[in-house]
């Protein structure tokens, strides 16, 4: 259990890492001051659906979650709403890949959406990991 708490605190560091990166790119785009580069965002994104989506929410939800409940039902809220979070998390990716993609038209309310949505994902993300690290890790 230990080391499997260990290996999800990484990849949290890590994902962290990841985010850190894309609020630094997304600053400019958010002040107007130069569009989105769609290439590296794409790839960013693209990574953090392989990475969180495909990766360490499944390890989250077959392994620690079920460890954690085998031990005691105190957490039982906690894990239901962050398991909800992983069920929802790939069609807010996709809404989030498809808002960059209309952008490339260089309407700025496409732009000023797709800014808004890559905002709100980041504070979701930061805000479900802090969740589990007060829960589970
Ligand atoms: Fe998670
Ligand atoms: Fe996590």
């Amino acid at each position: 259990m230990r080391s499997a708490l260990a290996v999800i605190e990484a990849e949290h560091r890590g994902f962290a890492t990841v985010l850190r990166a894309l609020q630094r790119h997304l600053v400019p785009v958010r002040e107007g001051r130069q569009p989105p580069n769609h290439d590296l965002f794409a790839t960013i994104l693209a990574y953090a659906d392989t990475f969180m989506e495909r990766f360490h929410h499944p390890k989250e939800d077959e392994y620690l979650f079920r460890a954690l409940r085998s031990r005691t039902d105190e957490a039982d809220g906690v894990l239901r709403q962050l398991q909800h979070e992983h069920a929802s998390g790939p069609a807010e990716l996709r809404a989030l890949q498809d808002s960059l993609k209309t952008s490339r038209g260089g309407v700025p309310s496409d732009v000023a959406e797709f800014a808004a949505r890559l905002e709100r994902y980041i504070a979701g993300q930061e805000t479900h990991m802090r969740l589990e690290g007060g829960t589970v890790v």
